[in-house]
């Protein structure tokens, strides 16, 4: 399997909670290596552009009012089928339907405030990772 990178965001729920270290642990776990970091505070343009593609959702005002709710951790993984295994370690959307073990299952309250966001496509991450990072803050780790 390919070696892709994936963006993974730690949201202000979890990092409300302090299990930031926690959530990482699970990607270390599972071999996917942080290639880049950073805590910031996004700003509301910043949480809607990077969310775009749910403009027309119902859902959208109030998930960039969360996003935008407390500090987020962006990061950057790197792995074997980084982008599905991500998805997988993360568990489904809704937390309730989410598999025991998962990111979501153990951290997260509800469907608004789940927790963590994964790239869903080599795609999506491939334009999520430049929405944040410049290609020269990216670190790629020897393996
Ligand atoms: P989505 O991309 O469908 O989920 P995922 O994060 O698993 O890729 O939706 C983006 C975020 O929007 C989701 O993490 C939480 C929020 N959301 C809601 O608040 N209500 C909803 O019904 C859905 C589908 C998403
Ligand atoms: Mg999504």
């Amino acid at each position: 399997m390919a070696v892709e990178r994936t963006l993974s965001i730690i949201k202000p729920d979890a990092v409300a909670k302090n299990v930031i270290g926690q959530i990482i642990s699970r990607f270390e776990q599972a071999d996917l290596r942080v290639v880049a970091a950073k805590m910031v505070q996004l700003s509301q343009s910043d949480a809607e552009g990077f969310y775009a593609e749910h403009k027309e959702r119902p859902f959208f005002k109030d998930l960039v009012a969360f996003m935008t709710s407390g500090p987020v951790v962006v990061q950057v993984l790197e792995g074997e089928g980084a982008v599905l295994k991500n998805r997988d370690l993360m568990g489904a959307t809704n937390p309730k339907e989410a598999a025991a073990g998962t990111i979501r299952a153990d951290f997260a309250e509800s469907i608004d405030a789940n927790a963590v966001h994964g790239s869903d496509s080599t795609t999506s991450a491939a334009r999520e990772v430049a929405y944040f990072f410049a290609e020269t803050e990216l670190c790629p780790r020897s393996r």
